[in-house]
């Protein structure tokens, strides 16, 4: 029997919601020893939310408040608090567009995570795909990572790599760099909810490894 306390997660999204549903449909297949609590989201026509309330789960909007790129101070509060009483005890950022601050990165210390579309360090910020195209890469992808007071800096969980193509706008890219995302997100939340690794400093190694 495992000693670890089971996930439940509280699922944060702003968008269509397609990391959302793959995490959710990885768990309803077995894959993520894990349920969802609830879902929440900043904008109350979000995809998200459909595709939350389509699987009985529980969803609801919450209002942001003032500013465009963070929650106001006491909704932040009121975010956290929702989140506690549905007994989510591990967050899920799954295209928040809202940078997190102390409150909340307080309620749930080491237990937020985001994906991001490049290969972190390369390309933080908004529409990663398009600032890999303007450099010329040729390789970019996503990355899973803790979430840190910074943007985009917490510790990496884990990377997926894509092929930059020839022939690639903007939205084939970002297409082909979801599709990674799929695979990615669910597999790294199945590896925390069975506890199969840990963080070293800023490496996220198996349990089993020695790092020096
Ligand atoms: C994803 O591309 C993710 O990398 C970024 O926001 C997007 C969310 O998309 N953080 P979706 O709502 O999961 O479809």
């Amino acid at each position: 029997m495992s000693a670890v306390t089971p996930f439940r997660l509280g699922v944060l999204g702003s968008g269509r919601g397609s990391n959302f549903v793959a995490i959710a449909d990885a768990i309803a297949a077995g894959k993520i020893p894990a349920e969802i609590s609830l879902v929440l989201s900043d904008v109350e026509t979000a995809g998200i939310l459909v595709e939350a309330r389509s699987r009985q789960l529980a969803a609801r909007y919450i209002a942001p408040g003032k500013f465009r790129t963070r929650l106001e101070d006491g909704i932040e509060q009121e975010y956290v608090a929702t989140l506690r009483d549905a007994g989510a005890n591990f967050i899920v950022l799954a295209g928040f567009m809202r940078v997190l601050k102390d409150p909340f990165l307080r309620a749930f210390p080491d237990r937020i995570v985001n994906i991001h579309p490049s290969l972190l360090p390369a390309f933080p910020g908004l529409a990663a795909w398009q600032q890999a195209l303007d450099y010329g890469v040729k390789i970019t992808g996503c990355t899973v990572h803790f979430v840190t007071a910074g943007v985009d800096t917490g510790a990496i969980i884990g990377q997926q790599s894509v092929a930059v193509l020839d022939t690639d706008t903007a939205a084939t890219l970002h297409a082909r760099i979801q599709a990674a995302e799929h695979e990615l997100y669910p597999r790294c939340l199945a590896a925390l909810a069975r506890d199969e690794i840990t963080r070293i400093g800023r490496r996220v190694v198996p349990r089993t490894s020695s790092v020096n």
